[in-house]
C-alpha cells in the first residue's frame, strides 16, 4: 500500500474502531454503574421520543431537561416534536418518564442515587432527589448508540450510587486566567462524568482573581485585570449548582500570598513593596500572623465571601510555606517563643486556628491542604491530602474528614491508566472502618502553570472521566483495558458540551504551520507526547507566566492514542496474532515522508523549527521498525536510535519507546 493511502486508511480505521466501540453490546459508560444488566431490549429512538418528569417542581431539573433534549436533537439530526419538559407539562404516552421524590439541597449528602430501565416500550428513571435525575440523564446518554441503522438506547436495567460524596475537579484560575466560558464548559464536562465539586482555586502568587468589594485594591493591583467580577461568581455558582455541583472557593493563604500583598506590603512578613509574581514556584511572601490587623482584614473579606459564596465549605490553602519571611523577622521568632509554638508549623497551625475561628463566625467549614494537619485544630474541618497517601491515612485516623488529590495531579501529564488505579481509600491503609469514613472522596487538581484557555481542556479531558469513575464506581472497577475502550468514546461526546480538547488541537497546529496545511504535524502530534511530571520546568527555557504555551508540548494531548494503539499491535505481534504482524510494519510508514514536509513548510512557519528534529526521530524510528519486520532482528545501531528518540524535543518524546524496546527485545 502506498503511503498517503495508508494514513488515509489508518484514519478511516481509527475511525472506525470509535464507531465500532460504540456498537459492541458493552455500553461505554463512564463512571461504570452500580449494577448493569444489559437485556438486548433496546429503545428506538425517534423524533416522537417525549420526556415527562414527576415530582416536585424544581426549575433547575427542567432546564437540565431541556438541554437533555437538546443534546439528543444534535445527536440524532432528529427534528424532536417535545419543546418543554417540566411536571407541568402534560404529555401522553411519554416514552421517558422521570420520577423524583424531592429537590435536594447541596451539601455532601445529598442522594444522588438512581435507577433506571431502558425498554423497547420505554424508559423509566427513578430517583430520590432532582440530582439523582440528572446523574441517571447522563447515564442514559451514554447509553446512546446506533445499530442497524437507527440511533438506540441500549436496552438496559442499571441500578446506581456514588462511591465518595466528594468528587472533584480544582481549576487554577490564578497561574493563568480562566474565563467564565472556560469554566462553564468544564462544569459541563464534570456534570457528564458525575463530578459534584468544583474547588476554584482563586488566589496565589501569580494573580488574585476575584472582586474584593470591600478591599478593592486585592483585585485591582492584584490581577493584572482578570479577575472574575461578584456577578460572573455568581453566575459560575449558579451555573454549577444547577448541575448539581457544588463550588468550593480557595483562598491560599498564609503562602502563596504574593497577589494579595501586592496592594497590602503591611500583612506580608517582609517589608515590600511587592509585585504580582511572574515565574513558577514557591515564594517568600508570607502572611505575617502576629499582625492582628489581619485578622480585622480578614474578617470583612470572609463576611463578603460568605455573602458572594454559597457552599458550607471554603479551603484556605496553607500550603508550601516556605518559612523564610517568618524565620528572617524577630517579631514572629519571638511570638513563637513566647506563646511555646515550637515552630512555623506550630504557629501555622495557631494562625489556621485563628482563622478557622473566623470562618466559624462567618458560618464556614474550614478545609485547607494537608500541611494544616494538627492535633490543635477541631475535627469539623476538612483536610485535602496532595503530599501523599499518609497524610489522608493520618487525617483520617485523627478524625479529620479528608479529600485525596495526591495521584490525580493532572497537570503532570501521565496516563489516565496512572491515575485510574490511585484508589482513594485502598485496602493499604490501616484504618478502621470507622476510621475509613473520613475519606469524603478525591479530586483531580488542574494546576495552570503550563496551561491557558485554550489548552486546559486537553488536560482536563478526557483523563477526569477515567478520574471520575474511580471517585463514583465501585472500587473493584479497575480494569485498565476496559476503561480505555470506554475513554475514547466518552470523550467524543464531551465535544457537545463545548470543550474542545480536539478542536484546539487543529487550531494550534495552524497556527504553528502558519496556515499550511496541518496533516504532517499531525501525525507527529499524535504521537508525541509532553514530558512528564515537573521536567517541562527544567528544559532550557524558563517559563514564566507571560511564556508561549502554543509550542509542540502545548498541543500533544498529555496521552497519545496512538501510542496505546502501537503498544496494544506490538504485544498481539508478539504472542503471534498474524493481522498484527501484517500491520505493525505499516503503523510507522508514513512518518518517513514527514521530515521533508515539515522542513519546507518551516521556511513559511519558524515555530516548526523546534519541532524538525522529533520529526527526524520518528523517521529514524520508521525505518528502524521496517528493517525489524524485515530481518526479524535489531540492528547494532537500535538502541542509540532509541535513546537519541528519548531526550525530549521541545518538551515532548515519542509515545511508542517503551514498545519498540519490547518489540525489539532491547533492554535498558
Ligand atoms: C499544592 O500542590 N501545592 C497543593
Amino acid at each position: 500500500m502506498n503511503r498517503p493511502i495508508y494514513i488515509i486508511s489508518l484514519l478511516i480505521c481509527i475511525a472506525t474502531g470509535y464507531l465500532m466501540a460504540e456498537n459492541t453490546t458493552k455500553p461505554n459508560l463512564m463512571p461504570w454503574p452500580r449494577s448493569v444488566t444489559l437485556t438486548g431490549n433496546n429503545y428506538t429512538i425517534t423524533k416522537d421520543f417525549s420526556f415527562a418528569l414527576k415530582g416536585p417542581a424544581s426549575q433547575r431539573l427542567n432546564d437540565y431537561s431541556a438541554r437533555f433534549l437538546r443534546r439528543l436533537a444534535g445527536r440524532t439530526g432528529l427534528f424532536l416534536v417535545q419543546k418543554y419538559v417540566s411536571p407541568d407539562s402534560v404529555i401522553a404516552n411519554p416514552v421517558l418518564t422521570a420520577t423524583y421524590d424531592s429537590i435536594a439541597p447541596l451539601s455532601i449528602s445529598m442522594n444522588e442515587s438512581y435507577t433506571l430501565s431502558v425498554k423497547a416500550s420505554g424508559i423509566q428513571l427513578h430517583a430520590v432527589s432532582d440530582i439523582g435525575i440528572m446523574r441517571g440523564l447522563e447515564t442514559l446518554l451514554q447509553l446512546f448508540t446506533a445499530v442497524n441503522k437507527e440511533f438506540i438506547f441500549t436496552g438496559a436495567e442499571i441500578s446506581d450510587f456514588p462511591r465518595f460524596t466528594w468528587r472533584g475537579l480544582m481549576i487554577d484560575c490564578s497561574r493563568h486566567f480562566m474565563p467564565v466560558s472556560v469554566l462553564k464548559r468544564n462544569i459541563d464536562g464534570m456534570a457528564a462524568v458525575k463530578l459534584n465539586v468544583f474547588h476554584w482555586h482563586l488566589t496565589d502568587d501569580q494573580g488574585f482573581r476575584v472582586e474584593c468589594k470591600s478591599f478593592p485594591a486585592l483585585h485591582e493591583k492584584g490581577s493584572d485585570g482578570n479577575y472574575f467580577t461578584h456577578e460572573q461568581v455568581r453566575e459560575v455558582i449558579a451555573y454549577a449548582n444547577a448541575r448539581g455541583i457544588r463550588v468550593v472557593p480557595e483562598f491560599d493563604i498564609p503562602g502563596h500570598t504574593t497577589s494579595w500583598v501586592v496592594s497590602f506590603p503591611e500583612f506580608a512578613s517582609a517589608p515590600g513593596p511587592y509585585q504580582i509574581e511572574r515565574k513558577w514556584g514557591v515564594f517568600n511572601p508570607t502572611l505575617n500572623p502576629v499582625n492582628e490587623d489581619l485578622y480585622v482584614f480578614f474578617d470583612k473579606f470572609f463576611a463578603e465571601m460568605r455573602e458572594l459564596f454559597n457552599d458550607a465549605y471554603i479551603h484556605i490553602g496553607g500550603d508550601e510555606n516556605n518559612g523564610k519571611q517568618w524565620n528572617n523577622n524577630q517579631q514572629i521568632k519571638d511570638f513563637i517563643t513566647a506563646n511555646n509554638l515550637k515552630d512555623n508549623h506550630g504557629l501555622q497551625t495557631w494562625f489556621s486556628k485563628r482563622i478557622q475561628q473566623l470562618l466559624v463566625k462567618h458560618n464556614f467549614i474550614m478545609m485547607g491542604w494537608d500541611e494544616i494537619l494538627h492535633p490543635d485544630l477541631p475535627k469539623n474541618i476538612v483536610v485535602h491530602s496532595w503530599r501523599g497517601m499518609k497524610y489522608l491515612e493520618n487525617a483520617a485516623k485523627q478524625g479529620y474528614m479528608t479529600v485525596l488529590s495526591n495521584g490525580y495531579y493532572i497537570d503532570l501529564c501521565y496516563h489516565a491508566s496512572t491515575h485510574y488505579l490511585v484508589d482513594p481509600a485502598p485496602d493499604s491503609l490501616n484504618l478502621s472502618p470507622a476510621e475509613q469514613k473520613n475519606i469524603l472522596g478525591g479530586e483531580a487538581t488542574m494546576w495552570a502553570e503550563l496551561i491557558t484557555p485554550e489548552t486546559i481542556d486537553s488536560r482536563i479531558w478526557p483523563r477526569t472521566a477515567a478520574i471520575a469513575e474511580r471517585f463514583w464506581s465501585a472500587k473493584e472497577i479497575r480494569d485498565v483495558n476496559d476503561m480505555y475502550k470506554r475513554l475514547l468514546p466518552v470523550s467524543l461526546r464531551l465535544e457537545e458540551l463545548g470543550l474542545l480538547h480536539y478542536a484546539n488541537r487543529d487550531m494550534m497546529m495552524r497556527r504553528v504551520t502558519n496556515g499550511q496545511p496541518t496533516d504532517a504535524l499531525s501525525l507527529l502530534v499524535g504521537i508525541l507526547e509532553p514530558i512528564k511530571g515537573y521536567t517541562r520546568h527544567h528544559e532550557k527555557q524558563s517559563f514564566i507566566t507571560i511564556s508561549p504555551y502554543t509550542r509542540l508540548a502545548d498541543i500533544c494531548a498529555p496521552e497519545s492514542d496512538f501510542g496505546r494503539e502501537f503498544a496494544y499491535t506490538v504485544e498481539k505481534y508478539l504472542s503471534g496474532n498474524l493481522q498484527a504482524a501484517a500491520e505493525l510494519p505499516r503503523m510507522l510508514a508514513a512518518f518517513e515522508e514527514i521530515p521533508d514536509i515539515l522542513a519546507l513548510q518551516a521556511e513559511q512557519a519558524p515555530m516548526l523549527n523546534e519541532i524538525l528534529p522529533a520529526a527526524d526521530n520518528m523517521k529514524a524510528l520508521a525505518k528502524l521498525l521496517h528493517q525489524f519486520m524485515h530481518d526479524k532482528k535489531a540492528p547494532a545501531e537500535a538502541k542509540d536510535i532509541i535513546e537519541k528518540a528519548r531526550k525530549p524535543v521541545a518538551e515532548t518524546t515519542p509515545a511508542i519507546l517503551e514498545s519498540m524496546e519490547k518489540l525489539l527485545n532491547l533492554t535498558r
